[in-house]
């Protein structure tokens, strides 16, 4: 209901395309996401190892904002978004939104998902993504065959949980990174 909602309001949005001076906005966010990613993973790793999947649902809930805030820095907001949520904070804007649905055409048509970024300027902001895909791991907390204990806990925390039931390989989300820009005319 929602997508489609948000679907009826695009044709509204244009996209700007990036100019050539835009290109190191780019670069510099690509080179932010790494760092962000690995300690995401390593979060999870480590309160598996720690106390199981059930402690890693928790450690996701309150330490994923905690470690988006922490690399969020020299003007860059980072974040994490899907057509798909789990938290409905992490819910898309219309551009976020058109340029998930673009990825996920990308990858119908033979893109690989690992590679696959979109950058654009729109309202004073230089607003870059990178596609997320689903790996392995990720399975026993975004799969199609949760643990019932797990997917209790996930139910009690996310009610609106969306963020399930996904493949290998399949797009899980983006990395979506922004920035105030100066208005040069
Ligand atoms: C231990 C369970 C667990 C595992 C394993 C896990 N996630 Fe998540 N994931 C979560 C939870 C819980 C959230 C909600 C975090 C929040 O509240 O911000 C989440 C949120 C996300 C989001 C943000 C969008 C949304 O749905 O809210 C993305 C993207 C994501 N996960 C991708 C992945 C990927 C890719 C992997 C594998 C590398 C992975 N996750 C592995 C539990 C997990």
């Amino acid at each position: 209901m929602r997508l489609a909602l948000l679907l009826a309001a695009l044709p509204s949005l244009t996209l700007a395309q990036p100019t050539t001076d835009d290109s190191h906005l780019a670069q510099q966010a690509a080179q932010l996401i790494p760092a962000f990613q690995q300690q995401l993973l390593a979060t999870v790793k480590q309160a598996v190892e720690q106390g199981g999947p059930a402690q890693a649902v928790q450690a996701c809930q309150t330490l994923a904002p905690r470690i988006a805030a922490e690399h969020s820095q020299q003007g860059w907001q980072v974040a994490r978004t899907a057509l798909r949520v789990r938290n409905p904070a992490n819910r898309p804007d219309a551009w976020e939104l058109q340029t998930l649905l673009d990825f996920q055409q990308r990858a119908a048509a033979g893109e690989d998902l690992s590679q696959m970024t979109a950058s654009t300027t729109l309202d004073g902001e230089f607003r870059f993504m990178k596609a997320i895909p689903t790996g392995e791991p990720c399975l026993a907390c975004h799969g199609s065959e949760i643990k019932a204990e797990l997917a209790t806990l996930i139910d009690q925390r996310y009610p609106d949980d969306q963020a399930r039931g996904f493949q290998a390989g399949e797009l899980r989300g983006a990395f979506s990174l922004r920035r105030t820009v100066e208005n040069t005319p």
